[in-house]
């Protein structure tokens, strides 16, 4: 396996499936596929949206599947932002994922950034400017991502609640939490959440902390406000019998991808002593499967060079003000220990 790519620029998993899940693929009865899930008459929507819904104690009515976090976002920002005769408007971080912007422009509603700041060695959303910025604007829907991509910093319950209070009730709130189970293991807050603001979706999936990017299954927790959404598009669809079934065995596997994220946890605080030390380098503290490295500018086509030919492939950042970065997938701990190497021996011999 000489020439085998790592694959560390779209945080995905290296680390392979939970055992539970070549289980259930074997076991898998294909006379199902000859006919609808039956809990339909029970008037729900997946037996996954069942168990989620028991789990996470929330109504099995305000649980939303979808073909991942991806498919859920932009069903939910073409619901609210498409129509009408005025433009509407979506309130995104700045430094955020790219899809944000491109999924309202596919429906012509307009997006404007809201600061994020540098704050040592974290980025932080900067709260009174989003105020500001919200009372401007008065937009449509509001989407806030904790963890953030690619800044990796997250929101704490306190300052989460103080956003939520300043926000209208008519604009709808997102929160895209794809990466929130490694920074957080405790989920017990989005019942009380949902509660007091009805006007809030919070969108998870299985694509990071449960590593199955491949399987496009994303699920989402809505305010009861939102009814309009849950009528647009998503009610039955997002989900098929067997990947309900993977969906179901994974959250039963918690225990194994909470081993992997611890291991991702130390491997953050090695990247962070290991590169944070090298000169002009800058190591990001994140709450998420990937790390922000700022590397001098000058080394890039180095950079790119060495981990190239080691067969590892990171996301070198392009945007506005953040384009002297790379993003890094966490991998297994070898892949770490040979990504972290690889660009400490280009520090080392480099002549500028
Ligand atoms: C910030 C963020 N949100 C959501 C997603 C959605 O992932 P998926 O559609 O695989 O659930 C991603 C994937 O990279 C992401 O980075």
């Amino acid at each position: 396996m000489e020439n085998k790519i790592t694959y560390l620029d779209r945080n995905e998993y290296n680390y392979g499936p939970a055992p539970e899940i070549g289980e259930v693929l074997k076991n898998f009865d294909p006379n199902k596929l000859c006919f609808y899930t039956r809990i339909y008459d029970e008037g729900k929507k997946s037996i996954l949206s069942d168990y989620i819904s028991t789990l996470y104690g929330v109504p099995e009515k305000q649980v939303i599947l979808g073909y991942g976090g991806e498919d859920i976002l932009k069903q939910v920002v073409h619901c609210f932002l498409a129509g009408g005769p005025k433009t509407k408007t979506l309130l995104i971080p700045k430094f955020s994922w790219w899809y944000y912007k491109s999924i309202a422009e596919e429906v012509n509603g307009r997006t404007i950034f809201y600061p994020l700041y540098e704050e040592g060695d974290t980025f932080k959303y900067d709260i009174e400017g989003m105020q500001k910025i919200t009372e401007q604007e008065k937009p449509e829907m509001i989407l806030i991502a904790s963890p953030n991509n690619p800044t990796g910093n997250s929101l704490s319950e306190s300052e989460l609640d103080r956003i939520l209070s300043f926000i209208d009730k008519d604009t709808v709130v997102v929160i895209d939490e794809a990466y929130a189970s490694f920074a957080n293991k405790d989920t017990s807050y989005i019942k009380p959440l949902i509660e007091k603001y009805p006007n809030l979706l919070i969108v998870r999936t299985l694509s990071k902390f449960y590593g199955l990017p491949g399987l496009r299954l994303g699920f989402a927790f809505m305010g009861s406000n939102l009814t309009p959404f849950l009528n647009y598009s998503t009610k039955y669809l997002g989900y098929n019998r067997i990947s309900e079934e993977i969906g179901i065995a994974v959250f039963k596997a918690s225990d194994y991808y909470q081993r992997i994220a611890d291991l991702m946890a130390e491997d953050r605080v090695t990247y962070r002593k290991e590169l944070g030390v090298l000169d002009g380098f800058k190591v990001y503290r994140s709450d998420a499967n990937f790390i922000l490295v700022k590397y001098p500018i000058a080394m890039k086509s180095e950079l790119q060079k060495a981990l190239k030919e080691k067969g590892l492939i990171v996301k070198f950042m392009n945007e506005e003000n953040i384009n002297t970065h790379m993003r890094i997938t966490l991998g297994t701990q070898k892949q770490n220990r040979l990504v972290i190497d690889t660009i400490k021996e280009v520090a080392k011999n480099f002549k500028p």
